[in-house]
């Protein structure tokens, strides 16, 4: 028999499927074929999410958006008295700052900087810093300076360790102002501005202390940038 011998000519392909077995198999293709739709819509949104991705490191890379940064020029003390009779500080300051925007390719906004002013832990003051215009726009690659003007008078009920530390700086001529500014700034790309950030400066200032006729060397310092 021909079908006992299929290694001979090597073209038996088995009986042929009965017509009436044919619709067992349907349901079996179409589940196959759905898989295979979901398979695909898989490796498009696998490919969708490394294309965004690799979009998003692109132009990070290109952008390379940074904050800016942020020194105390000049600090010009003329007075800083407290006097433990009526808990009062008299205090008398002009600090100036520098923000520098170091983005090639952004431009920021400074809608609203605001500086308190602590000696120790204590806060002295708080005064919106005077910048060039109430917000203004920074361009790429370039430095803007403020100013704070700090002046007036406080009721501090000062412990006398404070007291102590504080008439020693009196002492040396050189007051440790701790400066802290809240910002509300923007970017721009274009003619795209981004939404409000809201970084948080810090600066730890030497401050000497004005004598009559001599006016003493502040140096630049660093503040920190927070975001
Ligand atoms: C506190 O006392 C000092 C000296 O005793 C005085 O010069 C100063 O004006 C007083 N400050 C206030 C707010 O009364
Ligand atoms: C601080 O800045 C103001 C305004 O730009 C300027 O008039 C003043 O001389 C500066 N102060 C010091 C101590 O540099
Ligand atoms: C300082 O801050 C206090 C409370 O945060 C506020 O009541 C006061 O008006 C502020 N002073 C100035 C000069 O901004
Ligand atoms: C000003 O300060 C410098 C350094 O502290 C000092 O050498 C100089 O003698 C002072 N000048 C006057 C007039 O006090």
């Amino acid at each position: 028999m021909a079908d006992k011998q299929p290694h001979l000519n090597g073209a038996y392909y088995g009986p042929a499927i009965p017509p009436a077995e044919q619709p067992r198999y349907r349901p079996h293709r179409e589940r196959s074929c759905c898989c295979c739709l979901f398979g695909i819509l898989w490796k498009i949104l696998v490919a969708l999410i490394v294309l965004v991705g690799l979009a998003v490191l692109i132009f990070w890379l290109v952008v390379q958006p940074r904050y800016f940064k942020f020194y105390v020029t000049e600090a010009d003390l003329t007075q800083f008295d407290y006097y433990s009779n009526n808990n009062t500080l008299h205090y008398n300051m002009v600090l100036n700052f520098t923000a520098r925007n170091p983005n090639k390719k952004l431009s920021i906004y400074y809608d609203k900087v605001e500086a308190l002013a602590f000696y120790e832990d204590v806060r002295f003051a708080n005064y919106s810093v005077i910048t060039p215009m109430n917000s203004f726009r920074q361009y790429k690659k370039s430095s803007s300076t403020m100013s704070a003007v700090l002046s007036g008078q406080q009721v501090l009920p000062l412990d006398n360790d404070l007291v102590s530390e504080l008439n020693q700086d009196k002492i040396g001529g050189v007051y440790e102002i701790y400066v802290k500014l809240y910002f509300r700034i923007r970017f721009r790309l274009g003619d795209v501005k981004t939404r409000r950030f809201k970084p948080k400066v810090k600066c730890d200032a030497k401050v000497p202390l004005r004598t009559m006729g001599n006016v003493t060397l502040f140096q630049t310092t660093k503040c920190d940038v927070d975001y």
